[in-house]
Order: structure tokens, then C-alpha cells, then sequence
């Protein structure tokens, strides 16, 4: 069976367009995978020192994806910061990972383009842990022999960055030491649309939350964005924002029979959002629920990834063992 693995950045909760577009695809991979999730806590160590913070957004992201269901007793859930092998695989790794690489870095560059446009010193708020990202999460897949890393296209030239590192290394000792990973989008053929009708993101403030509570999801989707027609006018479901969000929700049958309504006329704006309301709270309760158990337990959450740290933990000093005899260290 193929290896499947991703890191999680411990951010805010997610929106249904993360659940739709990154969470629901990655966790379908552990049907024909061995999969494995872990939080990519020291990640967030770059942009954020605030203790009460990480642990909180930990906790929540943790939730989120137990509750979106990621069965810890089928795939490996850990904790990056309690897989300490991970850290010494990046110290490894640095020694054969040139500058220049780390200098190509979209995400990289994208920080020195915004500060040379406003004026401010290039490598102004780039430390050391942002330069280097690419190389610890090159450490994150390589430990564990990864075969597939599910991921948004954004971080596909961190993935193939990974593959460069594990050659560089491989060619080095003339054996192959680290299995070649590859990316593959878990992101949607169609991004989903926010309440104004543009790609669903935080930075447009457009955005869903997934565990939004009954009123407030009905509220939010009262406030989606349509034109003017009248009831009596046919509908075209193509341009539709509710219709795109329904088809995310409804069965196929649902589907088709929305379709119909909207072409034959006589279905008002109001009337739509309601039935998007219901196939959304449907879709969404048993998760929130889920949700809220969890995170009035933060204990046991906590329990679940320690018990998992200590799996891949054990599993990456295996690992380290054959890498340190490798490069003479042993
Ligand atoms: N960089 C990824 C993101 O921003 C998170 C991540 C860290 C990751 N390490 C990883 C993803 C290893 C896949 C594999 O979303």
C-alpha cells in the first residue's frame, strides 16, 4: 500500500471551502493509503510566538479534522514538535539542500516582492525558520517514506523541493535512502464560491465557517450575493453561487430537481437559500456535534495525538538509525 501523508498548519477554524477543497479529499486517501496527518506546529513557530495561541489553534485544528473524520485508530494523527526525529532528519537535510534553492521559493519570494514594493528592507520579518521551510517540510515527508503528499497547488514546489533534496541525498551515498514523493491537489476542479460570489477565502471575508451554529449558517447563507431577477423568471443554476454551494451538499437527485425548478421559473431567491440552508445543516450537524464534544474534552484530544506521536516517533527512529549509519554517524 501506497504511503499517504500530510501536514496540517495550525491555523484559525476552517471554512467549508477548506473542508470541501482540502480536508474531505485528503482524508478520502486513507481508504487506499496508509495514511498519515500530523499538525505542522513548528511550521506556525515562524509567524506566530504566541504560547496561548498555538495551543489553542492546535487543539482547534486537531478537532476539526477528528470531527471531519480522520479515524485515528485506522491513520497515524500525530503532532510535528513530538516527533523530534523530524529534527534532526532537517538537520541533515540542510547539508545537502543549496541556497539557491531555498532563494527559487515561490512563498519566499512572494514575502521579498511585498517588501521591496513598499519600501521596507527585502528580507524584512524573514527569519531563519521561513527561509528554511521547504527543508523541514522536505523532513516531514521524507521520514516516513511518503509515496503521496495530498496538498493545495500552492505547496506543490515545496513537495517537488522535497524530491530535489531526497536525489541530492540519494545520489551522495549511491543508495536510495529516501522513497521519491509526489504531490498530487486535493483541491477541487471547481473552487467553491464565498457569499459574494468570488473564490470562497478568508481574505475576502466571504467565507463559511464550518462549524457555524444552526442560526448563524442560516443567517450566512441568507446573505448570499444574487441578482435582481424576479421569482417568476427562470434561473440559470451555471452562475448561480447557491446552486454551486448546493451541488457540494445535495444528493444527485436533489440536484437534478433544483436544476429543473430553477429553469422552469417561479422559485424565488429566498426560497433557494432555504433549501441550501437545509442540505448544508444536514451535511454539517453531525460534524459540529462531533466538534463540540471534542473540544469540551481537550484532554482527550490531547491523548490522541500523543498516542500517535509515539507511533510515528518510534517508526522515524528507524528511520534515523539507517540514515545515521548511512552518513557515517552511527
Ligand atoms: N506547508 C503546508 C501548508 O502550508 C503544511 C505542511 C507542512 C505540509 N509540512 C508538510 C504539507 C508536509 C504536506 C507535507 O499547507
Amino acid at each position: 500500500m501506497k504511503v499517504a501523508l500530510t501536514g496540517i498548519k495550525p491555523t484559525g477554524i476552517p471554512h467549508i471551502g477548506n473542508y470541501l477543497g482540502a480536508i474531505k479529499p485528503a482524508l478520502e486517501l486513507a481508504q487506499t493509503c496508509e495514511a498519515r496527518y500530523f499538525i505542522a506546529d513548528y511550521h506556525a513557530l515562524n509567524s506566530c510566538k504566541d504560547p496561548a495561541a498555538i495551543r489553542a489553534m492546535t487543539l482547534e485544528i486537531a478537532a476539526a479534522w477528528l470531527a471531519s473524520g480522520l479515524d485515528p485508530n485506522k491513520a497515524l494523527f500525530y503532532k510535528q514538535s513530538l516527533v523530534p526525529q523530524t529534527f534532526e532528519l532537517l538537520t541533515m537535510l540542510l547539508a545537502f539542500t543549496p541556497k539557491g534553492l531555498m532563494n527559487r521559493a515561490h512563498a519566499y519570494k512572494a514575502i521579498l516582492q511585498a517588501n521591496s514594493e513598499s519600501g521596507r528592507d527585502p528580507d524584512d520579518g524573514v527569519n531563519m525558520g521561513l527561509f528554511t521551510y521547504p527543508v523541514l517540510m522536505a523532513a516531514d515527508i521524507l521520514l516516513f517514506d511518503t509515496d503521496l503528499v495530498p496538498v493545495g497547488n500552492d505547496q506543490f514546489q515545496h513537495v517537488e523541493m522535497a524530491v530535489d533534496i531526497a536525489q541530492s541525498f540519494n545520489f551522495t551515498y549511491g543508495q536510495e535512502c529516501f522513497r521519491l514523493p509526489q504531490p498530487i491537489a486535493t483541491q477541487h476542479s471547481k473552487t467553491l464560491l464565498g457569499l459574494d460570489g468570488r473564490k470562497m477565502s478568508k481574505s475576502y471575508g466571504n467565507t463559511i465557517p464550518m462549524f457555524a451554529p444552526e442560526k448563524e449558517l442560516r443567517k450566512l447563507v441568507m446573505r448570499i450575493v444574487t441578482n435582481s431577477q424576479g421569482v417568476d423568471e427562470p434561473k440559470d443554476p451555471a452562475t448561480c453561487t447557491i446552486f454551486s454551494l448546493y451541488r457540494n451538499f445535495a444528493s444527485p437527485e436533489q440536484v437534478e430537481n433544483l436544476r429543473r425548478r430553477y429553469l422552469a421559473g417561479g422559485m424565488g431567491w429566498g426560497h433557494a437559500k432555504q433549501e441550501l440552508f437545509e442540505v448544508m445543516n444536514a451535511a454539517l450537524a453531525p460534524l459540529r456535534e462531533r466538534y463540540a464534544e471534542l473540544m469540551s474534552a481537550p484532554e482527550e484530544i490531547s491523548r490522541i495525538l500523543e498516542t500517535g506521536s509515539a507511533q510515528a516517533s518510534e517508526l522515524a527512529a528507524r528511520k534515523i538509525k539507517e540514515l545515521r549509519a548511512v552518513i557515517g554517524m552511527d
